[in-house]
């Protein structure tokens, strides 16, 4: 088969590895990757949400499957868009159409979904500009902290936590009057704050069945100790060791289950991976927020974990045979370090030469590119997040010493990393 996969991430260098390790893959194409995925398979020059040329490549190349790596595209309906070719009618397309996307779209609508399906979520209320007002005077009256979120998509940095009545009022006229999130914040979500650990579980869904992958744990500020503001994601492991059999079937119950069957009674078209962000509180699990694809940097440490055949998964999904699948993992422990430029999240650089990349190798670790591109034959800094380092070992403490190892042997001017990942869970 000829693959395409779209985004330029560590996500993608990791799905990259895998679906060319399938023997089924013939050729891989990443639109528009990054030094790593150049490794597997042909870069291609495509921006992400450029529809037009995605289609062009895929029938020049007679693309038999493609995967939607990030949310931009989904959200933006490039499953609607390519459906509607006629050349790619056959073409298996990884990722829910415009209308499921909207789980992740959409704060509200997310919202909305899992009160009518009956999915535990944090209580709240939507204001926009035009009930800003009576907006005011429900957080005045709400207990604190206070959750303000933008609607639509803003990168990753449209929650904001407010400990005053104060400080929550003057982000939400900054979201609503001043356009602090431009178009994503024309609509705010008020919420309640949960109280708990939070951690992430994935499935592969055709909209009817789905199955479970391995779960994981992010971590998500910028500083040791879980410090500082929020990033994409710093750093990720999987297995979650309080992730045991109760919770595991609490999470199923009712959180899973119901929200696929809401996706079919709702006929929301989605066959690709759904993200459950979840705060696992005193009264069991909750949703944070649904993602409509994999997570960054959880994919590192999620998919190396699944011994299936990677193509063999998605051809399930798209032709609705999930219910056939069985998914076997390996037990080891997997930790994902990411390294960042100096300044990530704020202001930072790009173009930094990157050192001793291929002369540091350690048994079960993998180095992904994340924000990394040639130039010439160095490969150099291009984005925020930069590597991420995955090892396996038995125990989340070895596996965290392997990467960190690897780390402290790579080097670019400004890189930054957490050496912590995992610490709660060591001895
Ligand atoms: P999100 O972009 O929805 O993933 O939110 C970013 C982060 O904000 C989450 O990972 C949580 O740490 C935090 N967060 C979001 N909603 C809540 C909530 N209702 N209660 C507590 N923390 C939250
Ligand atoms: N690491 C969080 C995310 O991918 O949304």
């Amino acid at each position: 088969m000829n693959i395409l996969l779209i985004g330029s991430g560590g996500r993608e260098h990791a799905l990259a590895k895998s679906l060319k390790q399938s023997k089924k893959c013939e050729n891989l194409f990443i639109a528009p990757g990054n030094a790593g995925t150049a490794l597997c398979g042909t870069n291609l020059l495509v921006a992400i949400t450029d529809f037009e040329q995605i289609a062009s490549h895929c029938i020049l190349h007679k693309i038999d499957m493609l995967i939607v790596g990030p949310e931009e595209p989904l959200v933006k309906g490039i499953v609607g868009y390519l459906q509607q070719i006629p050349e790619l009618k056959n073409m298996a397309i990884i990722g829910p159409a415009d209308n499921a996307a909207q789980l992740e779209g959409s704060k509200a609508y997310a919202k909305i979904f899992m009160k009518h399906h009956g999915i535990p979520t944090a209580a709240y209320k939507k204001f926009t500009q035009e009930s800003y007002k009576e907006g005011v005077e429900y957080i005045k009256k709400h207990s604190l902290p206070i959750v303000l979120k933008a609607d639509g998509l803003a990168g990753g940095k449209g929650v904001v936590i407010c400990q005053t009545h104060i400080e929550a009022i003057s982000e939400f006229e900054l979201m609503l009057l001043k356009s602090k999130f431009g178009e994503a914040g024309k609509k705010v979500v008020v919420e309640e704050f949960l109280e708990g650990i939070e951690m992430s579980v994935f499935v592969l869904t055709d909209g009817e069945n789905y199955v479970l992958l391995p779960e994981a744990k992010d971590y998500k500020r910028i500083g040791e100790g879980d410090t500082g503001p929020n990033t994409g994601g710093m750093g990720a492991v999987s297995p979650v060791p309080f992730f045991d059999e109760t919770l595991k079937e609490q999470v199923i119950q009712r959180i899973i289950q119901p929200t696929i069957d809401g996706i079919k009674k709702d006929k929301l078209e989605y066959k690709g991976f759904l993200f459950f962000g979840l705060m696992i509180t005193t009264k069991g699990p909750y949703v944070i927020e649904y993602n409509c694809r994999m997570g960054d940097p959880e994919t590192e440490v999620v998919i190396p974990r699944i011994k299936n055949d990677l193509v063999d998964l998605l051809l399930a999904t798209y032709n609705s045979h999930l219910s056939d699948v069985t998914i076997e993992t390996t037990d080891q422990q997997a930790v994902a370090i990411v390294a960042v430029s100096g300044g990530y999240p704020g202001i930072y650089e790009k173009g930094k030469t990157i050192y001793n990349l291929q002369n540091v190798m350690m048994d079960n670790s993998t180095i992904y590119h994340a924000g990394t591109k040639y130039e010439g034959n160095e490969i150099i800094t291009n984005g925020g997040r930069v590597l991420v380092v995955t090892s396996f070992a038995d125990t989340i403490e070895e596996a965290t010493f392997k990467s960190n190892y690897i780390l402290q042997h790579i080097n670019f001017e400004g890189m930054n990393y957490r050496s912590d990942i995992g610490y709660e869970f060591k001895n």
